[in-house]
């Protein structure tokens, strides 16, 4: 999928530390705060999907909720770059996290297709210029994604796309709705890790 060198050379090497974490002696804390060296990022199989969904719409507004390490935020400045050029704006709460996300895009040679939005997403993303294109919604509390999605919602323009990576119950609810304008489908990524997340059209 993603070809250049340099962009996969740093895809490994952040998916090779995370592969290191012992998920079961992981000790979990509500406080993003508390989990600045973790990505808890999109499988290799979504940010696959994400770089094809991205690329074929030739997305060039898209935005992420949230940035974390920079996982997904390279695989979509990737395909914005390779379909003509744009910009990712990437919202992260704990600064730490937005740091070393911005280190791992500049080392991807991917700096200039990207804005880091450091702070809450739900003020920081109000600034977001109207016609998004594709916004990534993969956060950390379920009502949180809702909320960004609310803000995000008078910025998409018709037929952009939302994929909501942890299945958040009310993301699905809010989509799914009749009325709310829009068509919602779950999709499969084949990742044991991480095996569906939720696509949404905006009509
Ligand atoms: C699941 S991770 C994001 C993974 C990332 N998309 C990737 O693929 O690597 C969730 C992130 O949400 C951040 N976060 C939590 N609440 C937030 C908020 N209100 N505003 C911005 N970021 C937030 C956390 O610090 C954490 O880094």
């Amino acid at each position: 999928m993603i070809t250049d060198p340099r962009v996969l050379a740093v895809l490994d090497e952040l998916y090779e530390r995370e592969r290191h974490i012992d998920w079961a002696d992981y000790a979990w804390h509500p406080d993003p705060h508390r989990h600045t060296e973790t990505g808890f990022s999109l499988s290799p199989e979504q940010g696959d999907q994400l770089y094809l969904l991205a690329r074929h719409g030739r997305a060039s507004n898209v935005v992420e909720f949230a940035t974390s390490l920079g996982f997904a935020t390279i695989y979509l400045a990737a395909a914005v770059r390779d379909a003509g050029g744009g910009t990712v704006r990437t919202a992260e709460l704990v600064p730490e996290k937005a740091e070393r996300a911005r280190a791992n895009v500049e080392r991807a040679g991917l700096g200039e297709y990207v804005e880091f939005l450091v702070g809450d997403a739900r003020q920081t993303l109000t600034g977001v210029p109207d016609g998004v294109d594709l916004a990534l919604i993969d956060g950390w509390a379920p009502d949180v994604s809702l909320e960004v999605l609310r803000v995000l919602e008078p910025r998409l323009r018709s037929g952009a796309l939302v994929y909501n990576e942890n299945l958040d119950e009310s993301f699905i609810d809010h989509v799914r709705g009749e009325g709310n304008g829009y068509r919602s489908l779950t999709l499969l990524s084949g990742s044991e890790y991480k095996p569906k997340g939720e696509l949404a059209l905006r009509l």
